[in-house]
């Protein structure tokens, strides 16, 4: 397994591109199941998680080819049955069940294990297709869900921690060739649900509200081929925001969307950062310890889940207390224990994570896991004194294009060992 290794005070400087979206090209990938003609998925990251949608698509009957960030998927004729070994790699696969269903009425997945962030239910994903007129069955550790004809209704899909962003998609991509209208009540609001509807619309879908609590969509016949190309990563953007912010003599982003980062520019800029945005590009100007932030995650357009760890590597190097709280996922904190063997001093009551700042942290070798605490931990890395070893990367690639070269680019000093 390979690892990276981490050279800490080196200033970060210059501009950086982001890449594609990994939250929306996975469903836009999986919609294109529910279509027998052609589409063109343009602006895809080179990640492994989208390798393993790829090959469930191809499992799954599809032609796929992929030429550097560009992939086309033709699924004349398919499977329904997505096999255990794939799945279990990647808990989006979850996504594939809504387009099965819509376009075969059946669909079987594997389950989708937990994984270090906690338990990851499926309950309203399934309470959807029900309320479509599905029935499901878990059995031998998958997911079995089949209708005879499914028919538009109205659904709310809040779970006791909110809105479910790949079960609002699911939910979508299953009532788009539903008889009737559909409503979705308590939807997912996430820039990738936006970027899904837009997908699907362009295939002919028909929905309505997409970036708000509440979806329509007018069921119709069948849906055409399409061309489309990803939103930038938000999360990949704030992750870089979060890297200029405590190494940047100026660190500019490019082709990014500010607009979805509301929330992350609003902490960084809380955190005493000069942060300025433009067209497709958002520049932030770091300096010394930042400020004590009091921060609680939420749904879109609340502060990111996806981006608590890496804000934890902020605060940690601070004059004062900050106070996060994860209202998302609770157990989300697997950062913390690898940040304090870098002599953070952090402290979990719960869901809630008091961070007293210290003066410096200390390289020292580190375990990834879940990837956005992967992230966290390369960003402690830089600002250590010494050298942080970050074993088990293959998390980090995940949901990371080349984050090494990119973050060399701009003056820090990481090797990657290959194992
Ligand atoms: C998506 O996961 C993202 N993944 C996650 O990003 C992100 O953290 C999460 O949304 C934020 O909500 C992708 O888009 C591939 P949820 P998803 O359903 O859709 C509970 C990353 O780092 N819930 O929105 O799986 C659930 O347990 C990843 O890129 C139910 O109770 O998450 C959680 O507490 C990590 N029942 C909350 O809802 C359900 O049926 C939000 O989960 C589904 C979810």
């Amino acid at each position: 397994m390979d690892k990276i290794l981490v050279h800490g005070g080196h200033s970060l400087n210059g501009s950086v591109r982001i890449s594609g979206s990994k939250n929306s090209a996975l469903p836009i990938l999986a919609a294109t199941l529910l279509t027998r003609e052609p589409c063109t998925i343009s602006n895809v990251p080179d990640l492994s998680d989208i390798h393993y949608m790829l090959q469930i698509l191809s499992h799954l009957g599809a032609q796929v080819e992929r030429a550097s960030g560009v992939v086309r998927v033709e699924a004349e004729k398919i499977k329904t049955v997505a096999p255990y070994d794939i799945v279990r790699k990647m808990r989006a696969s979850v996504c594939v069940l809504g387009p099965l269903l819509g376009r075969e009425k059946e669909a079987t997945v594997s389950l989708p294990g937990g994984c270090v962030i906690g338990d990851r239910p499926i309950d309203l994903h399934l309470k959807g297709f029900e309320a479509l007129g599905a029935v499901s069955r878990i059995e031998h550790g998958n997911v079995k869900v089949f209708a005879g004809t499914l028919r538009g209704t109205t659904v709310n899909l809040r779970g006791k921690q909110g809105p479910t962003v790949l079960g609002t998609d699911n939910v979508i991509m299953a009532a788009v060739l539903a008889e009737g209208t559909t409503i979705i009540e308590s939807a997912a609001a996430e820039p990738e649900v936006v970027d899904l509807a837009n997908f699907l619309n362009k295939m002919g879908a028909k929905i309505e509200g997409a970036g708000s609590r509440r979806i329509v969509i007018e069921g119709v016949k069948e849906l055409h081929g399409a061309e489309h190309t990803v939103i930038p990563d938000r999360i990949e953007a704030g992750t870089f925001l979060v890297a200029g912010a405590m190494m940047g003599g100026e660190v500019t982003l490019r082709r990014v969307t500010h607009e979805h980062l509301g929330s992350v520019i609003d902490a960084v800029r809380l955190a005493g950062y000069e942060v300025e945005t433009s067209a497709g590009s958002i520049r932030v100007r770091g300096n010394g310890a930042p400020k004590p932030l009091q921060l609680t995650t939420e749904p879109y357009p609340g502060f990111p889940t996806d981006m608590q760890a890496q804000m934890c590597a902020l605060l940690a190097q601070t004059n004062g207390i900050s106070v996060i709280s994860e209202t998302i996922f609770p157990q989300r904190y697997m950062h913390v224990s690898e940040l304090k063997r870098m002599g953070a001093d952090i402290s979990l009551d719960g869901h809630t994570a008091i961070i007293k700042g210290v003066e410096k942290l200390s390289g020292a070798p580190v375990m990834a896991s879940d990837l956005r605490a992967s992230a966290a931990l390369v960003l402690a890395g830089l600002r250590a004194e010494g050298v942080t070893e970050v074993n088990r990367v293959y998390h980090i690639d995940r949901g990371y294009e080349s984050i090494d070269e990119k973050l060399n680019q701009l003056g820090a000093r990481i090797e990657r060992v290959k194992a």
